[in-house]
């Protein structure tokens, strides 16, 4: 296997990292635990990529679903029930064929007619439409309110419309019960599994592969990865000496976490990382109960941010720490042509390839981090296989279990946001909503 690199040369966080580095000696044990499997916690997510038996389960419903011809799959489901598979899709882009997957991720009214448009045509030329509504609780406003309403526009064109739903969900959740009843096929998110840590198992598996993105490459690649982040040699394990290097600088007053990723196909994938890093980490009571306001902000950066945002990285305050995120492959290659008229344009830029290009920028700004004493790590993925995407997942879904362990946070719940939805929840049932 062709494995992902890591370099924290220039993260420049020398003094105290010993100290941190054993620390998370007792959470690298935990975790290998969990790798073996029934892991009583969150961490179960840890040992999804080595349950042979879930891609063959996935593959089974994929073979029966397909043999209807679906033009699109529908995924209807909002954070960790959506994310992971949309920064799959986009991240191996070449690398899949299948049907269009379409995401109601928002209520936004324009963005649900739009899906709706595109579903209705699909089945008015008599195509099938696949809906997916994945939902751990069965019962989030903006998923159950989408599900419903695609799913009446399903009905009005096919009879067989109960032979196009899959429902994935926690066994036995209200949506688990509802779905049995309507003959819908369900896929289970396993108990222990917290939404933002289930792109391995069902939640992720069952759209990735309804697109024709290779599953079992990707678990297979997140295997290996895990394999590497319980290394107890600190050095070699990429999750904890991440978590370590992170941690250092959070400590030192650098409390905004940048994921520069060098590639546009790359920006969901840090999008998903967005909302694993946040939700894990930010918070507001440490494991005792103690209030401490835990959190690192978590940014997303893309090339085009390096005539946005690099003035700021550069220039501003000293409150960042960056993990650049780049792949070998930069695609097909485009070489800019030969024209005598524009050689004093930009300097020794004709005949060379893009991927040539964007190597000299990365070098660039990473020259400029370096000069200005702006740490940071990189990863760099050998391609853009599922292989390769399957390992940056795992890595990062470890790296912030060891993140929050060090912060002395639980990384599984998310109280914030089972408030904001308890209190929507309320407004729905008062007059005052208009
Ligand atoms: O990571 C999480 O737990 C959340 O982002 C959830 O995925 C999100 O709130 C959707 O919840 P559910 O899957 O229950 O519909």
């Amino acid at each position: 296997m062709k494995e992902v690199s890591f370099f924290f040369g220039d993260s420049i966080a020398k003094e105290g990292l010993s100290i941190i580095k054993e620390r998370l000696r007792v959470e690298i044990k935990t975790m290998e635990r969990a790798l073996a499997g029934n892991s009583p916690d969150g961490r179960a997510f840890a040992s999804l990529p080595f349950a042979a038996e879930m891609p063959d389960l996935v593959k089974k419903l994929v073979k029966e679903k397909q043999a209807l011809k679906p033009e699109y799959v529908v995924l209807i489901g909002i954070g960790g029930s959506s994310l992971g598979a949309s920064a799959v899709e986009q991240a191996v882009a070449g690398n899949r064929k299948g049907p269009k997957l379409l995401y109601a991720d928002t209520i936004d009214q324009f963005s649900v007619r739009a899906v709706m448009g595109t579903m209705e045509d699909s089945l008015k030329r008599k195509s099938a439409v696949i809906l997916n509504c994945v939902s751990k609780s069965g019962r989030t406003i903006e998923t159950v309110a989408n599900f419903q309403i695609l799913l009446q526009l399903l009905k009005k064109y096919r009879k067989d419309y109960a032979r196009c739903v899959v429902v994935t969900t926690d066994k036995g959740s209200q949506l688990w019960h509802a779905a049995l009843s309507q003959g819908f096929s369900v896929m289970e998110i396993p108990a222990n599994v917290g939404g933002r840590y289930s792109v391995l198992s069902p939640a992720g598996l069952f759209p990735l592969a309804m697109a024709g993105v290779d599953i079992c490459a990707l678990a297979d690649g997140a295997a290996a990865m895990a394999k590497r982040c319980v290394d107890r040699s600190i050095d070699a394990n990429p999750a904890a000496m991440s978590a370590a290097v992170l941690y250092h600088h959070y400590q030192n007053g650098r409390k905004i976490h940048d994921t520069f990723l060098f590639s546009p196909a790359f920006e969901e994938l840090g999008k998903w990382y967005r909302q694993l890093m946040a939700e894990s980490a930010g918070k507001d009571l440490d494991r005792n109960g103690k209030k401490i306001n835990a959190g690192m902000t978590p940014t997303v950066s893309l090339p085009q941010d390096l005539h946005s945002m690099a003035q700021l990285y550069l220039g501003g305050p000293h409150d960042k720490f960056t993990t650049f995120v780049k792949s070998h492959d930069n695609g097909p290659a485009t070489k800019v042509a030969m024209m005598k008229d524009f050689s004093g344009l930009s300097e020794n830029i004709q005949g060379k390839s893009l991927s040539e290009i964007t190597n000299a920028l990365y070098s660039g700004i990473t020259a400029a981090y370096r000069k200005g004493k702006r740490p940071f790590s990189e990863m760099v993925l050998p391609d853009r296989s599922a292989q390769s995407i399957g390992q940056f997942l795992q890595m990062k879904m470890m790296e912030t279990v060891y993140l929050c362990y060090l912060m002395s946070v639980n990384p599984f719940d998310q109280p914030a946001v089972e408030s904001y939805k308890s209190e929507a929840r309320r407004m729905l049932g008062s007059k005052k909503v208009q």
